[in-house]
């Protein structure tokens, strides 16, 4: 099964990639995990990555559209994965569209998590992220049992550089620029559902476990 999670910053893309990852048994790949991993790691990669993602901009497609290619042509990768944040841009779409076809295959699902721009700047703040694992909480919506502590792995759990209000701002404009189109691509390419990202978060799970089947 291979899933592509759309929606705005903060709509719940990762919370919702990391529940289907478990509940189907294939990997959760997000771009914006591996430059973080990069940038913790003081690769080249991620100092590349790290000067756009502070100022809420995309790194560039000729960066991104090789790594990702790269992930997915992985052993793991066999059984189908789901993408978080891939794709971002038409050319992004259209590189995995050609990539997927050489092998014969193609994307089962695109699952579009809505939730309108005023209610991302408030989930924004309350936001902690681990660095370890890629989780995402949420102090007052999906807090974890030891404050500032990350459930799955026990590292520290940080404030994503990125999610400062002014920076959130941005990237919700590079969205509706650069990111939205893809709603449409997948609309003609006949894989896409729209599921109510304003919903508490089980219940945001529910109806893609619908969409996906049990
Ligand atoms: P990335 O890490 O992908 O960030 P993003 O798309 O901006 O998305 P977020 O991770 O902010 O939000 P999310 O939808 O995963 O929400 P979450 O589940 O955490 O990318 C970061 C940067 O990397 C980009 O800006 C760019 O620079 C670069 N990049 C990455 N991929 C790229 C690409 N393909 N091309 C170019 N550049 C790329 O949820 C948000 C919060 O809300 C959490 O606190 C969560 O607990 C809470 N929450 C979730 N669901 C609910 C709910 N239903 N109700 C209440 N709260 C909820
Ligand atoms: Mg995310």
């Amino acid at each position: 099964m291979k899933i592509i999670m759309l929606g705005a910053p903060g709509a719940g893309k990762g919370t919702q990639a990391k529940k289907i990852a478990e509940k189907y048994g294939i990997p959760h790949i997000s771009t914006g995990d591996i430059f973080r991993a990069n940038i913790k790691g003081g690769t080249e990669l991620g100092m590349k990555a790290k000067s756009y993602m502070d100022q809420g901009q995309l790194v560039p497609d000729e960066v991104t559209i090789g790594m990702l290619l790269d992930r997915i042509s992985q052993a793991d990768c066999e059984n189908g994965y789901v993408l978080d944040g891939f794709p971002r841009t038409i050319p992004q779409a259209e590189s995995l569209t050609a990539s997927l076809k050489e092998r014969g295959e193609k994307m089962d699902y695109a699952i579009d998590v809505d939730v309108p721009d005023e209610a991302i700047v408030t989930r924004m703040g309350g936001r902690r992220a681990c660095l370890g694992c890629g989780a995402t909480y949420h102090i007052v919506f999906n807090s974890t049992k030891v404050e500032g502590i990350c459930d799955a792995c026990g590292q520290e759990l940080v404030l994503r550089d990125d999610d400062k209000p002014e920076t959130v701002q941005k990237r919700l404009t590079v969205y509706h620029d650069q990111t939205q189109p893809l709603i449409d691509y997948y609309k003609n390419e006949g894989i896409l559902h729209t599921v109510d990202g304003t919903q508490d978060l089980n219940e945001v799970f529910k109806d893609i476990v619908n969409i996906l089947g049990v």
